[in-house]
């Protein structure tokens, strides 16, 4: 009988047995599964034995060879996790305790921007809701007025989930839901005004204005007698308090199946005066604030009266009035991670009150 395979085992073992580090690893698998390691020489010998012999013998060396290989990996997976412990215990530990310092971090440009936005919106008596980032078709078109097939749909592709979800491409797609939430609250004479910032995803091509991943946000305002004035009246406070001067507008129809009439809310180019740059396409102007009058089926949509309440929908588009706010001239900073460029707008002079 050949005895090498088993000889080649215990020696196999004991070895592992002197391995405390995963630089040895490779070095172990070299001497014994390489090309000129045990293994393959045990193969050779195979040559010398009668043809019977052979057969069994080569099965124990494979046999073997499977069981050095099946060790040595978990012998890898073994070291590996004790490195990274290792590297853990020695990472410095720090101090919950200590006191809050304004030098140390930074808000992102959008969470600036939404704050004050929620602040200027808020004072106007509007609340600010939360809406999930995953939605589903209903939600997102169907109830916007949007049935499937209808070509709008064309403009807002965007990634879909298993069990009939996606992410949600617009803030509007939270109105049917918050229509619904203060419907009773409408029939006892509170008008409804609330906004809902939040982020949204298309499958974009990305270039310095277009992002698959930016944040909008949705305003409504619903109750007797609104009209387009109202609208026109809130977006320019906000606008005017969010950059601290008069900004020059311009509305444009514009089609959305959610609103009648439906409108585009243009500023001039902030970066560039309205003198065309790439932020703006060359054209001056900047696509900032979609917006209408809330469609009767979208209302009929959320059990609200289209007969006795009449509303409007913005749809404001907080990345872009972040870019004006601050002068960043390319989207695809927002989502870069690059500290350097993000951290520049917290005002690290301004201290917290205890
Ligand atoms: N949801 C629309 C979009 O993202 C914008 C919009 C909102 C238009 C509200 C009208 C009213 O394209």
């Amino acid at each position: 009988m050949f005895e090498k395979p088993d000889e080649l085992r215990e020696i196999f073992q004991k070895r592992l047995e002197t391995i405390a580090a995963l630089s040895d690893i490779e070095e172990l698998r070299i001497e014994y599964l390489g090309k000129k390691g045990y293994v393959s020489s045990l193969m050779q010998e195979l040559r010398s034995l009668s043809p019977e012999d052979k057969k069994a013998a080569g099965q124990r060396i494979n046999e073997v060879k499977q069981f050095i290989e099946g060790t040595i990996a978990d012998k890898l997976v073994e070291l590996k996790a004790k490195e990274e412990q290792k590297l853990i215990d020695s990472a410095e530990s720090y101090d919950e305790s200590m006191p809050f310092s304004a030098d140390i971090g930074s808000y992102h440009p959008i969470t600036l921007v939404r704050r004050e936005v929620e602040d200027i919106f808020t004072s106007m008596g509007f609340t600010v809701e939360d809406y999930s980032e995953i939605t589903d078709d209903y939600n997102c078109f169907e109830a916007l007025n949007i049935p499937p097939h209808h070509p709008a749909r064309d403009m807002q592709d965007t990634y879909y989930l298993s069990s009939d979800q996606l992410l949600k491409t617009h803030t509007s797609a939270a109105q049917n839901t918050i229509l619904r939430k203060y419907k009773d609250s409408l029939e006892n004479g509170n008008p409804i005004r609330a906004i809902f910032p939040g982020r949204c995803f298309r499958n974009e091509k990305i270039d310095a204005c277009h992002e698959n991943t930016f944040f909008q946000m949705e305003g409504i305002m619903v109750d007797k007698d609104i009209s387009i004035s109202n609208l026109i009246y809130f977006m320019k406070t906000m606008l005017s308090e969010v950059f601290q001067k008069d900004v020059t507008v311009r509305l444009r129809p514009g089609f959305f199946p959610f609103v009648e009439p439906g409108f585009e809310l243009d500023i001039q180019c902030l970066i560039c005066g309205g003198e065309g740059c790439s932020s703006c396409k060359d054209s001056g102007w900047l696509e900032l604030c979609p917006c209408g009058m809330i469609h009767p089926n979208v209302l009929t949509a959320a059990g609200i009266d289209p007969e006795k309440y009449t509303g409007f929908a913005f749809g404001l588009g907080m990345t872009r009035l972040a870019m004006m706010r601050y002068g960043i001239k390319d989207i695809r900073v927002f989502n870069s991670g690059d500290l350097k460029a993000l951290s520049q707008f917290t005002d690290k002079s301004f201290v917290r009150p205890e």
